[in-house]
């Protein structure tokens, strides 16, 4: 088959498997060219591995730290007709690469949320190995069917308060444009609390307690944002934002009951992936931020970001912020960064996107998490969609 990016709004609807290996590759040859991490977890749990946060985290883990990991995601798998979905296509390869160093992987396919999953993955950790280390939670997901009450809810992107109005860059007109969205609903606000809030995260972390399958000093950790004040309305101060909150009561809850310091929050930089696009306003933040952090030598991806967090969080004492959250933001909200960015958010205009933002940089890092735009690649060439995830049983492919 031969494999085209097609583009709806802010979202790719096919992948190209090569394209996602080289992706996946490149993450790997990042983390392999620095220093082995001393001390990194052995037996890591990533639930939401396979792309952005997740993914990095679990290369990171794997090729970084030697660590056996499990990784669960909701992906598609390919057939002969249509191409898988990007997570399916980097976690075949993820798992390859795995294979060849001699690294223990397994990935389990389907829905986080559901009890089914759970009972999966911690009957295959008490298995294979016995307890985990670490749990790391990087799920974005718009809606979760809550298996306690058969209900489904729908998280959405919207502010909280009154109608926002900003800038935007419509991302298929290249276009500046103003974005004017409706204030959330009481129940729009608790819906998106309840997906992508701690309360699953919580689940995770009692059932593998419950089963025994949490190693004594085990440590857990979820991802938050928080960014600058012209993105508050749509996010901190937003539907999003009141999630995050509860996601840092749960870490406080989680410490009660397991002891302090055994959940963390990492406040991480803004950055393309599937999960950011998708947040009106965003893009045409990132386009401005990724100009002024790579002219000032500070620019960082989803890999990047995770080898620090690893190298100077989770392999020794987290350093934390007032709150209590790690902070690999620190550039991102770095004075100087964020007054470039607030003067150009000012400025720009239209006929200004090439000039003064980094707008080129930011479409070709969303067609990167599609395996599209790597030079390695030839697109013309046909290429065989159907890509096995080596662990995944035969009727889960
Ligand atoms: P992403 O969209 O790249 O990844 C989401 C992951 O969740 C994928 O592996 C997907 O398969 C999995 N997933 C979704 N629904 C699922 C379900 N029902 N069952 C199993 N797996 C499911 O998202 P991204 O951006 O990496 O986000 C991860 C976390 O990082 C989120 O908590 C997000 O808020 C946070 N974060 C993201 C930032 C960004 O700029 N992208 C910045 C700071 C924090």
């Amino acid at each position: 088959m031969i494999i085209e990016p097609k583009i709806r709004g802010f979202i790719c609807t096919t992948a190209h498997p090569d394209g996602c290996a080289v992706h996946v590759q490149k993450q790997i040859d990042f983390v392999k060219s620095h220093p082995v991490l001393e001390n990194a977890p052995k037996r890591v749990l990533v639930i939401g591995a396979s792309t952005g946060y997740g993914l990095a985290s679990r290369i990171v883990a794997a090729f970084g730290g030697k660590a056996s990991t499990l990784g669960v995601f909701f992906e598609r798998a390919g057939t002969e007709k249509k191409p898988a979905s990007a997570g399916w296509y980097h976690t075949a390869a993820f798992e390859v690469a795995a294979a060849k160093e001699g690294l223990y992987a397994k990935s389990f396919n389907g829905d986080a949320f559901s009890n089914e999953m759970k009972e999966e993955v911690i009957a295959t950790i008490k298995k294979d190995l016995g307890e985990v280390d670490l749990v790391i939670y990087s799920l974005a997901s718009p809606r979760r069917l809550d298996p306690a009450t058969g209900q489904t809810y729908k998280s959405v992107l919207k502010p909280t308060k009154s109608t926002f109005t900003n800038k935007n860059i419509n991302t298929d007109k290249k276009e500046i444009d103003l974005v004017s969205i409706e204030p959330a609903t009481e129940e729009e606000i608790a819906n998106t609390v309840k997906v992508m809030g701690g309360e699953d995260w919580k689940l995770w972390i009692e059932g593998l307690a419950a089963s025994g399958a949490l190693a004594k000093d085990f440590r857990t950790i979820a991802y938050s944002y928080i960014g600058p004040q012209i993105t508050w309305a749509i996010y901190t101060d937003g539907t999003i934002g009141h999630a995050k909150l509860d996601l840092e009561k749960t870490a406080r809850q989680l410490d009660e009951q397991f002891g302090a310091g055994t959940a963390l929050i990492s406040v991480n930089k803004a950055l393309v992936t599937q999960a950011s696009s998708a947040i009106p306003v965003v893009p045409l933040y990132i386009s401005i931020l990724y100009k002024v952090m790579k002219s000032k030598n500070l620019h960082e991806g989803c890999i990047q970001q995770m080898y620090r967090l690893f190298a100077e969080h989770l392999t020794q004492k987290p350093k934390l912020d007032a709150k209590g959250r790690i902070r690999i933001d620190d550039w991102e909200m770095r004075e100087d960064v964020q007054a470039e960015v607030a003067q150009i958010w000012k400025e720009i205009t239209t006929e200004t996107i090439d000039q003064i933002s980094d707008f080129a940089g930011y479409q070709k890092e969303f067609y990167h998490l599609f395996g599209f735009d790597f030079p390695e690649i030839n697109y013309h060439r046909e290429t065989d969609p159907i890509r096995p995830i080596p662990s995944l049983s035969l009727q889960d492919q």
